[in-house]
């Protein structure tokens, strides 16, 4: 009796240990992509400002920023997003279970917006127009993404 209570308190012990270890393990995955995509969001920034009229368009910056969403469009970040690292689990994430459910839409929806962020970097530094022309798409792309997998 003495032994099974051990037993019993030893395998709580294990289970409640578990848990901020798996937590713990997907810490620096989580922090890893929520980082990526604030520096998509500081470059993409500054070209909405430009669109938006906030600031004068410069043909110099809106290309490195452009260049700079596409060159992060092309990592390779699948190891940054490991089966249960969703917010079912946890609180420090607002990527979606669905996204492991649905991965092959996950996929193609990365793939529309790898396009639109291409013709972004070909045109953003074509004038105002043309930045303008390129970036909608871009921001259509993020949102599809962010309704469906993304917590608000
Ligand atoms: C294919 C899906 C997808 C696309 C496309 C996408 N995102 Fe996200 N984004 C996500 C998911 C999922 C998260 C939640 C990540 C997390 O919390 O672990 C996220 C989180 C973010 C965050 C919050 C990061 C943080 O600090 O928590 C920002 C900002 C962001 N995205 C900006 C953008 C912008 C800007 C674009 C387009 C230029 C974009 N995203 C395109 C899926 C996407």
């Amino acid at each position: 009796m003495k032994q099974l209570a051990k037993i019993a308190i030893c395998s709580a012990v294990l289970a409640t240990a578990s848990a901020p270890t798996m937590a713990e393990a997907f810490k620096d995955e989580i922090k890893a992509r929520q980082g990526y995509y604030q520096v998509i969001k500081y470059n993409f920034g500054v070209l909405g400002a430009m669109v938006k009229g906030k600031k004068d368009y410069d043909a110099d910056t809106a290309t490195t920023a452009a260049n700079n969403i596409y060159n992060l469009s092309k990592l390779n970040n699948g190891m940054l997003w490991p089966k249960g690292s969703d917010n079912s689990q946890l609180d420090t994430t607002k990527a979606k279970p669905g996204i492991w459910e649905n991965f092959d839409d996950v996929k193609q929806k990365h793939g529309n917006w790898q396009k639109a962020v291409k013709t972004l970097a070909g045109e953003a530094g074509n004038g105002l127009s043309s930045l303008k022309k390129s970036f909608g798409p871009v921001g259509k792309s993020c949102k599809s993404c962010h309704d469906e997998y993304k917590a608000k």
